[in-house]
């Protein structure tokens, strides 16, 4: 589905799948000189991370592992509450790791800043963030992420994994909503 598909749902589309396809080999380059030497797991958080982990993964020629985390943060509306609560744990043991955190985007930082805890507390070796987008206006707490796509405006978007309600993930541009959707 193309944002054209939905042109009355979205006031503006900030990324086309081409766009974004450019801009994760540009940080899958970086991500494999930087780990050529390591044993690389990658930890997609879902759902949203589904689509960046999927494209992304597949451009890194190295050898990698990889892992979901499923936690809750947002609800079904259109605010992060702050609350975290684990829905799917990993499946893989963190001592002596190196980790790399996939996400499609950071909003508020919160539930990066608690996963970012959770992993350090079993003893991983090395824990880093690859995230497709952030919200530097929207950031409560500050968190480290080495990788970086964009940095877009506090505005609510969808597409490329993110939802609003868990509609419009399969949207292959980042889009913003329009306002008339959600309120
Ligand atoms: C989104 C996104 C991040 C988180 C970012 O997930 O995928 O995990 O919110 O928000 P924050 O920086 O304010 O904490 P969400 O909880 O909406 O779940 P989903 O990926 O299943 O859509």
């Amino acid at each position: 589905m193309r944002a054209a598909d939905i042109s009355h749902d979205i006031t503006e589309v900030l990324y086309t799948a081409e766009e974004i396809h450019d801009k994760l080999e540009e940080l899958a380059a970086r991500v494999t000189v930087d780990y050529a030497e390591k044993n690389l797991l990658l930890v997609g958080v879902l759902k949203g991370a589904v689509m960046v982990m999927a494209d992304f993964a597949r451009m890194l020629p190295l050898e990698v592992q990889m892992d979901w985390m499923a936690v809750s943060s947002y609800g079904t509306g259109t605010r992060s509450s702050g609350v975290v609560q684990i829905r799917k744990d990993l499946d893989t043991d963190l001592h002596g790791r190196h980790v790399l955190i996939v996400e499609d985007i950071i909003d508020s930082g919160l539930t990066l800043s608690w996963l970012l805890e959770n992993f350090a507390s079993r003893g991983a070796e090395s824990i880093e963030v690859l995230a497709l987008l952030r919200k530097p206006e929207a950031m409560k707490v500050h968190v480290e992420c080495r990788y970086v796509g964009f940095d877009i405006p506090n505005e609510f978007v969808i597409g490329y994994g993110l939802d609003y309600a868990e509609r419009y993930r399969n949207l292959r541009d980042v889009a913003v909503l329009a306002p008339h959707v959600y309120s």
